[in-house]
């Protein structure tokens, strides 16, 4: 097949949503259809769930889980799908927007019964950063859920984006008797408790028909007034505003039950993007371009400690991946081959030739690769839009076997550079702070430092709740500002300033004080944030 033909069959999205609400069941859903996996509960959550102070067995455990569920690979009507997992825990918030920025689309699951989440809130603010077109599927209709109008509303609110029902729901709770899907004017019955493919079609040619009253009773007035309404009030669907982030069209159903999925599936297919161009730091990136160009958005340790290999994983942007051809890692400067590189069809670790945008494959690795770095077939490019952010939990780590130093700085740098956790030092190396989006991740840290690279250390907790990366145009006041704020001054990994604030409150009267330095949220520098206050990000809600 042609690259293009590669490229047009392809459609690799995420699915998020606040724990709970439903997205294991989903993605195992939609692994059954597409012959993925063959039966229900196959599809491991990758929860953590946090029992008393911190449960090692079961982080190792899910760690297991979350390399092998990294990515699902399944074909449906011609369609090659890759589904991303994004950890569903908070404190792994990270972990899930660096997912983010390696998908073309995103499902959004909302359960019904509790609306829109906090955790649901942010995930769509890195979408909308991203203008990352997204689908909503609203669940657990088969609960006493909360009104669909008022679910609706909810949505159009809280997520600050443009909503536009493409279905809708015929009672709920143990009254739920179907979706009517307003775009194909399909009713579907609702069945309870079939967990196969399986489903009832009735076709009405307009809402009057009699036979509707027949199979929904009461209901079908309801149905009635509640099309008109949203005929009413909604412009048509316009698959042109879903592509450019501006509408998401919404489904409701129910996972468990597998209902509402695959009109889900369906739609999904017909308007979601093919792989999409992307931005790095010199130009634009177009999937079609003949030379091959990809970046790694996550890297994840073996999990035998007597094994230091990792898997990092890669997003192909452009052209085609070919195992055994000399790629140019940018950061490093210098030509790399692999000889293993792995594709993850229907769960299924599979050494792959080649592979096209769109595609995540891993690739074994020794030690050579952060986060963000690029490979290409020669041009100096690196993509954007995979920043850290700031975190808002900080720790000292200090060493408490000197002989076993070098253990620490080695388990350090590898885990800062999976990602686990930001690393910021100051006093020339000597004082290092890890900072992180939640508590686990410390309990992590530590564990993996003292069972992994045999170090040995603890750690102090620090007052501070934000990193800000500071520059400025002129270079005299950064030296100002670091005269009267060495303490709370830093490095990140990469040498860039960073100022550590206790509070939202401090930043602010510090961010007043000195106008002349810019504080940045995200090391990304260049982004649309700057001195004007707080960044997009931040005037969105916080982080
Ligand atoms: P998550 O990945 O988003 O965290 O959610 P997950 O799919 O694990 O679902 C969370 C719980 O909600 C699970 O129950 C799951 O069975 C249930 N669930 C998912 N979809 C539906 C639905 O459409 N209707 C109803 N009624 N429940 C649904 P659990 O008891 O926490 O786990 P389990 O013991 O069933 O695995």
């Amino acid at each position: 097949m042609s690259l293009n033909g590669e490229i047009q069959r392809r459609r690799t999205f995420a699915i998020i949503s606040h724990p709970d609400a439903g997205k294991t069941t989903l993605t195992e859903k939609l692994l059954l259809f597409g012959g993925g996996i063959r039966q229900a509960g196959a599809v491991k959550s990758n929860k953590i769930r946090r029992t008393t102070t911190s449960d090692f067995m079961e982080i190792e455990r899910q760690r297991g889980i979350s390399v092998s569920t990294a990515v699902m690979s399944f074909e449906y009507g011609g369609r090659l799908i890759n589904i991303l997992d994004t950890p569903g825990h908070k404190d792994f918030a990270e972990d899930t927007y660096r997912t983010l920025t390696a998908v073309d689309s995103v499902i959004l699951v909302v359960d019904s019964v509790k609306g829109v989440e906090e955790q649901t809130e942010k995930l769509m603010k890195v979408c909308r950063l991203r203008r990352t077109p997204v689908i909503v599927f609203i669940n657990k209709l088969d609960r006493e859920g909360k009104r669909p109008l008022e679910l609706i509303d909810e949505l159009d609110n809280k997520l600050n984006i443009k909503v536009r029902p493409l279905s809708w729901p015929v009672g709920s709770g143990s009254d739920f008797k179907g979706v009517y899907n307003l775009h194909d004017r399909n009713l579907y019955l609702f069945h309870p408790g079939k967990t196969v493919v399986e489903r009832e079609r009735r076709l009405f040619e307009n809402l009057d028909d009699p036979l509707l009253d027949t199979a929904l009773g009461r209901e079908a007035t309801r149905l009635r007034e509640a099309v008109e309404l949203i005929e009413g009030v909604y412009e048509p669907f316009s698959p042109a505003e879903y592509l450019a982030g501006r509408v998401a069209p919404v489904f409701f159903g129910s996972a468990l039950n597998n209902f509402g999925v695959r009109e889900l599936l369906e739609t999904f297919l017909r308007i979601a993007p093919p792989p999409v161009e992307r931005k790095a730091d010199k130009r634009r990136v177009a999937p079609h371009e003949e030379h091959f160009s990809g970046f790694v958005f996550k890297i994840h340790a073996n999990l035998d400690p007597r094994h230091r290999d990792r898997i990092a994983f890669l997003r192909v942007c452009s052209g085609r991946f070919q195992r055994y051809k000399p790629f140019r890692h940018v950061r490093l400067g210098k030509h790399v081959r692999f000889s293993t590189a792995y594709s993850f069809m229907a769960r299924e670790k599979n050494m792959v030739e080649e592979a096209y945008p769109g595609d995540v494959i891993g690739l074994y690795d020794r030690g050579d690769f952060k986060i963000g770095d690029t490979l290409t077939e020669g041009e100096e490019l690196t993509f954007h839009g995979i920043p850290n952010f700031s975190p808002e939990l900080f720790k000292e780590v200090v060493n408490t076997d000197p002989l076993r130093h070098k253990q620490l700085d080695s388990g350090i740098r590898q885990l800062t550079e999976e990602g686990v956790a930001q690393l910021f030092v100051q006093n020339s190396g000597r004082r290092r702070i890890v900072g992180a989006v939640g508590a686990l991740q410390f309990d992590i840290i530590q564990h993996r430092l003292v069972h992994e690279y045999g170090a040995a250390c603890r750690m102090e907790t620090l007052p501070y709740a934000r990193a800000c990366w500071i520059t400025s145009r002129e270079p005299a006041a950064i030296t100002r500002f670091r005269r009267f704020n060495e303490a709370e001054i830093a490095t990140d990994r990469e040498g860039k300033l960073v100022y550590l604030a206790e509070s939202e409150w401090s930043l602010r009267g510090v961010m007043e004080r000195y106008p002349e330095v810019d504080f940045h949220f995200t090391s990304e520098l260049d982004g649309s944030e700057g001195r004007t206050g707080l960044p997009q990000w931040q005037a969105a809600g916080g982080r």
